[in-house]
C-alpha cells in the first residue's frame, strides 16, 4: 500500500467529480483537477487543488488519475485523444457505465499501458468522505490494493474481484432495487394522496413501518432462491393474483396511473398462467430470463 497522501487527479468536476475532489484535499492530497468547463475548476482551486490547462497535463500531474464524468462516451471524448499519457497510470474509473463498456475501457487503458479499475459509486455527492458511503471497485487487483487507502477517503471501498465488469454489474443491480423501492414509494404515496393524505404523514406512520417489516422477507426470499424451493407456504401466487387486481382498479378510480404497478402485475398473472398458481413470490426469478429455457 501507498502513502496515504498519493498525488491524485480527477477529471470531471460535475457534482459528483466535486465532491470527490473535496474529499481528498480534506485528506491532505495534493489534487490535480480538469474539467471540460474550466470554471468548475475554480472554487477547488480556491481550496487548494491545481487546475491544469489540459486533460494531458492532468494525467501527467498523479500516478492517480480518477474520472468521473457523465458517461462512457463523455469519457472516451476526454481521454482517447491522450491515451498515450495513460502509460504506467493507476486510471480508476468512476463513470456510471455497464459491465460491457466497463470491459471494453478495461481493454482499451491496458492497451495504452494502464492499470484500470472500475468503479461504482453507491452514494450521493454530500454523501461522499461520510459514514454511509460505500464504493464498489473492480478490475487490477494490484492497483486497488496499492491505492485502496486513498479510495477509501471516499466511503468504504469494497473490491469485487478482477473482472473489470463486476462492479457496474453489481452497481446497476443495487440500483434496480433503489428504484423498484422508490416506484412503490410514489405509487403508494399517491394513492392515498388523491384522498388528500400528506405524503410526510403517510410515510412516517404506517409506510415505512410496513415496509420495515417486508423488507426482512427478502432475506428469505434470497434463501429460497439459492435453494430453488418455489412451494408456497403462507402466501400463493394464485391468491395474490386475485388481490393484485385490487390495486390496478382502485388505482384507476382513484384518477391514478397505474404504470408503476402494473410490471408486477403481468408477472405474477403469468406464472399463474403458467401453472405456478401454488408458488410464492421467489417462484417470480424464473420467469426473468430473456432467454427462452430449452
Ligand atoms: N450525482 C450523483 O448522485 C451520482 C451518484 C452515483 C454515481 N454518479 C455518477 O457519477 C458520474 C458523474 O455524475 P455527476 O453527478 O457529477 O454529473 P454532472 O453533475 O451532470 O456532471 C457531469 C460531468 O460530465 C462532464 N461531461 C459531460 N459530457 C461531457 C463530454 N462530452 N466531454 C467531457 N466531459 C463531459 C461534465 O463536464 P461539463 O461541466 O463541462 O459539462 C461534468 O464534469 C455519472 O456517471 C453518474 O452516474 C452520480
Amino acid at each position: 500500500m501507498t502513502d496515504s497522501r498519493t498525488p491524485v487527479t480527477v477529471i470531471g468536476l460535475g457534482a459528483m467529480g466535486t465532491a470527490l475532489a473535496e474529499a481528498l484535499l480534506a485528506g491532505g492530497h495534493d489534487v490535480t483537477v480538469w474539467n471540460r468547463t474550466s470554471a468548475k475548476a475554480e472554487p477547488l482551486a480556491a481550496k487548494g487543488a491545481r487546475a491544469a490547462a489540459t486533460v494531458e497535463e492532468a494525467i501527467a500531474a498523479s500516478p492517480l488519475v480518477i474520472a468521473c464524468v457523465l458517461d462512457y462516451p463523455a469519457l472516451h471524448a476526454t481521454l482517447d485523444p491522450v491515451a498515450t499519457a495513460l502509460a504506467d497510470r493507476v486510471l480508476v474509473n468512476l463513470t456510471n457505465g455497464t459491465p460491457e463498456q466497463a470491459r471494453a475501457t478495461a481493454d482499451w487503458a491496458t492497451e495504452a499501458g494502464a492499470q484500470y479499475v472500475d468503479g461504482g459509486i453507491m452514494a450521493i455527492p454530500p454523501m461522499i468522505g461520510h459514514p454511509g458511503s460505500t464504493l464498489l471497485y473492480s478490475g487490477a487487483r494490484e492497483a486497488f490494493d496499492t491505492h485502496r487507502e486513498t479510495l477509501e477517503r471516499f466511503g468504504v471501498a469494497t473490491y469485487l474481484g478482477t473482472d473489470p465488469g463486476a462492479a457496474p454489474l453489481h452497481d446497476l443491480a443495487l440500483l434496480c432495487g433503489m428504484y423498484g423501492m422508490f416506484g412503490g414509494f410514489f405509487h403508494a404515496v399517491g394513492l392515498v394522496g388523491t384522498e388528500g393524505v400528506k405524503a410526510s404523514e403517510f410515510t412516517t406512520t404506517l409506510l415505512l413501518p410496513w415496509l420495515n417489516a417486508m423488507m426482512t422477507a427478502m432475506t428469505e426470499f434470497a434463501r429460497l432462491i439459492d435453494a430453488g424451493d418455489f412451494e408456497s407456504r403462507d402466501s400463493n401466487l394464485a391468491m395474490q393474483s386475485a388481490g393484485y387486481v385490487n390495486l390496478i382498479e382502485a388505482s384507476r378510480a382513484q384518477g391514478l396511473r397505474t404504470e408503476l404497478i402494473e410490471p408486477m402485475r403481468n408477472l405474477i398473472d403469468r406464472a399463474v398462467a403458467e401453472g405456478k398458481g401454488g408458488e410464492d413470490l421467489p417462484g417470480l426469478i424464473t420467469l426473468l430470463s430473456a432467454t427462452p429455457s430449452s
